[in-house]
């Protein structure tokens, strides 16, 4: 098994800030404990989140409280360019993984979160020019000056990361997963993390919030309804039955949660005592596909 370990659901922190809830210091601070006293000690940022500001926002925090820095366990990704008035200097949407770039963003993003050390920096999306050996040198130059304690992939395909794989151990692929999105069941994903022995991490697992709030779209009202007759016999609410699903897997998906409501957090983390039956698993599934499997 990879050494990194991770608590039963990732917090994820797009929509904190100017991307999301707007949150103030002062209501990320308490938002950061309440997610502390559940038990959630993993935070998942992006240098873009907010166009570049959230990592920032966050970081006011640390320096305010830095006693936070040995409790929280941090996630950040570097790669992608984003044109915005925050960046200038970039002039092209773009996807860069050299050496100085990663290097150079993972510096970047430490100074802004007010850590010590990253515990995990993922390239975030796979850049068509991407040079292993390079990255991999990026990764050992970091790690070696205790910057970065692990490296992971994000939306890779089993190919790409198993061309990196063999430069440098990566200790996660955050993919997508959810029962809207259910490619990492079929494209490999998640064998290969399987055979790695390595935790898959999925982002948007209640598909950006659309399975509660789409009432026009046939897929979604039919999985919502599944998961209430589902729910129903658990006595429990369909966030639970959603995640429940993901977990099911035996690849152990770890799900990025993306509420800024601390409530939602509480009431996803006890999706983790249910153990939902193979045919409840698939019944969502067909209930997704809106097919008879084969
Ligand atoms: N690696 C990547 O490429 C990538 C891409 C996207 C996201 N991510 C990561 O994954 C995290 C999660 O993604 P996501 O935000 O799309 O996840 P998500 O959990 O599928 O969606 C979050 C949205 O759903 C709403 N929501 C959550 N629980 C709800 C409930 N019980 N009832 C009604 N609405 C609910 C939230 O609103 P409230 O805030 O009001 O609860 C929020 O708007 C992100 O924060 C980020 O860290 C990574």
């Amino acid at each position: 098994m990879s050494n990194i370990s991770f608590s039963p659901l990732i917090v994820g922190c797009m929509r904190l800030g100017v991307w999301g809830a707007q949150m103030s210091t002062s209501e990320y601070e308490k938002f950061i404990d309440a997610c502390l006293d559940m038990g959630l000690k993993d935070f998942d940022h992006a240098d873009i989140y907010g166009h570049y500001t959230t990592e920032a926002e966050f970081g006011e925090v640390i320096k305010k409280r830095p006693d936070l820095k040995s409790k929280i366990q941090v996630t950040t990704k570097c790669g992608i360019k984003l044109l915005t008035p925050n960046r200038p200097e970039i002039k092209v949407h773009s996807y860069d993984s050299t050496k100085d770039y990663i290097i150079w963003s993972a510096e970047n993003s430490l100074k802004l979160l007010g850590l010590d050390r990253i515990d995990l920096l993922l390239i975030h999306r796979p850049d068509y020019l991407m040079d292993p050996a390079e990255i991999a040198e990026a990764f050992e130059q970091l790690k070696a000056e205790g910057k970065v304690k692990h490296f992971g992939v994000s939306n890779f395909t089993t190919s790409q990361f198993e061309l990196l794989n063999s430069y440098t151990p990566l200790v996660t692929n955050q993919v997508e997963v959810s029962l809207l999105h259910r490619d990492a069941f079929d494209n490999g994903t998640l064998d290969q993390c399987l055979r790695h022995k390595i935790q898959p991490t999925a982002w948007s697992p209640f598909g950006g919030g659309r399975v509660f709030n789409d009432s026009n779209d046939e897929q979604i009202i039919r999985v919502r309804q599944k998961s209430e007759e589902i729910a129903e016999r658990y006595d429990t609410t369909i966030d639970q039955i959603l995640l429940a699903w993901i977990m099911k897997h035996p690849s152990n998906i770890i799900p990025v949660l993306g509420s800024s409501k601390t409530a939602r957090i509480a009431s996803a983390l006890e999706s983790t005592q249910i153990t939902m039956t193979h045919e409840e698993w698939y019944d969502l599934w067909q209930a997704a596909t809106g097919v008879d499997i084969p």
